[in-house]
């Protein structure tokens, strides 16, 4: 995600996203107050900048504590290395959304490393939370020429290249915290998933990707970089996310809950109040810069100003957007899995 605070004030799309999970971490929270372990251990996978993990986390505290007030929580933000924790703990320090506002006995720490990896002692998470995050690979499984996401390839062979990938680091994922998992503990994720006829952001993915095109035949990019911006994110179907626990290959873990469900668009909601189609432009253009900017651009040549591409292509992406109203269609899982005593 892009640093300096810019994704927690461009992804109010994804604060939309992961209400719908709200209700399970809400029920997996009050099933770990129902325990009642003496400290609460809450790991948050995926947190970025923390904007988005203040509402869910604050809830899962109060309810963890609905059975004893006075409960230590332990609250872990984990992501890549790269992210920006600085944002996340100035947000934390400071912001008036903060959980810490008001509360006593919370403790926030943080982890930079792939969650692909255990990265917390075995059975020391009671809680696990992560929205918006899992449809990221752990990297780029191919290049490809003709898009951005080479889910929507035609090349031979890329679509099966990503479902190859996917499937991996599903396994991995699952693998990991089945170890971090206390027995008994629970894990809700919400992340963007595939439909069952289209793949879903087809729209949005096809503007992005020919607003490069642009820039390209502008001078902005060679083909060679053009090639290596193949983003490494795509939707799993409710088929593969189940694969593991089918197969039993996650033999300690529980698929409580899987479903699959037309993702809110609140721009376009916006819209359909406003009319205002350059708002609608630079709001998607925005978040798409927030959360795609840093990954496209390393593809470019260090020697370049990568601020001023990247602001070639918020305009030419919001004008092509603002030229196109459309409601994005899109898909969002939400998953939830216990560990087995
Ligand atoms: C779109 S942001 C979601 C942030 C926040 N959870 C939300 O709901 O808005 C996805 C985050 O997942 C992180 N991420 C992607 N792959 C990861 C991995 N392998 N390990 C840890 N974090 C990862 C990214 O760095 C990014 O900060």
């Amino acid at each position: 995600m892009a640093g300096g605070g810019l994704y927690n004030r461009h992804s109010s799309l994804q604060n939309a996203n992961l209400q719908s999970a709200l209700p399970l971490l809400g029920a997996a929270a009050q099933i770990v107050a129902n325990e009642g372990p003496a400290v609460v251990t809450i790991a948050d996978y995926g947190a970025s900048q923390g904007r988005n993990s203040m509402t869910p986390i604050g809830r899962a505290i109060d309810l963890v504590r609905s059975t004893n007030p006075d409960r230590p929580v332990q609250v872990v933000h984990t992501d890549l290395p790269s992210n920006d924790f600085a944002s996340l703990f100035t947000l934390l320090d400071s912001d008036p959304t903060s959980y810490l506002k008001g509360r006593s006995g919370i403790f926030p720490s943080a982890i930079g490393r792939s969650y692909f990896d255990i990265i917390l002692p075995p059975g020391s998470v009671d809680l696990g939370w992560s929205s918006n995050a899992l449809h990221w690979m752990s990297g780029s499984p191919v290049d490809v020429d003709d898009h951005g996401w080479a889910i929507f390839s035609q090349e031979a062979g890329a679509c099966a290249a990503v479902d190859a990938l996917l499937a991996d680091d599903w396994l991995r994922f699952l693998t990991a915290r089945s170890a971090e998992l206390r027995p008994g503990g629970r894990l809700i994720c919400q992340f963007m998933g595939r439909g069952p006829v289209h793949h879903g952001f087809e729209w949005m993915a096809g503007h992005f990707w020919q607003s490069i095109v642009a820039l390209r035949e502008e001078g902005w990019l060679t083909a060679e970089e053009t090639r290596q911006m193949t983003a490494p994110s795509a939707g799993r179907s409710l088929e593969q996310l189940a694969a593991p626990f089918d197969k039993g290959r996650v033999p300690d873990l529980n698929l409580e809950h899987l479903t699959l469900f037309e993702s809110p668009d609140p721009y376009w909601d916006e819209f359909q109040s406003s009319g205002d189609a350059e708002r609608l432009g630079t709001q998607w253009a925005n978040m798409m810069r927030a959360a795609n900017g840093p990954n496209f651009v390393a593809a470019v040549n260090a020697s370049r100003d990568h601020n001023a591409i990247l602001n070639a292509l918020v305009k030419t992406l919001s004008a092509r957007i603002a030229a196109d109203p459309q409601r994005s269609h899109s898909w969002n899982v939400l998953v939830s899995i216990s560990k087995r005593f």
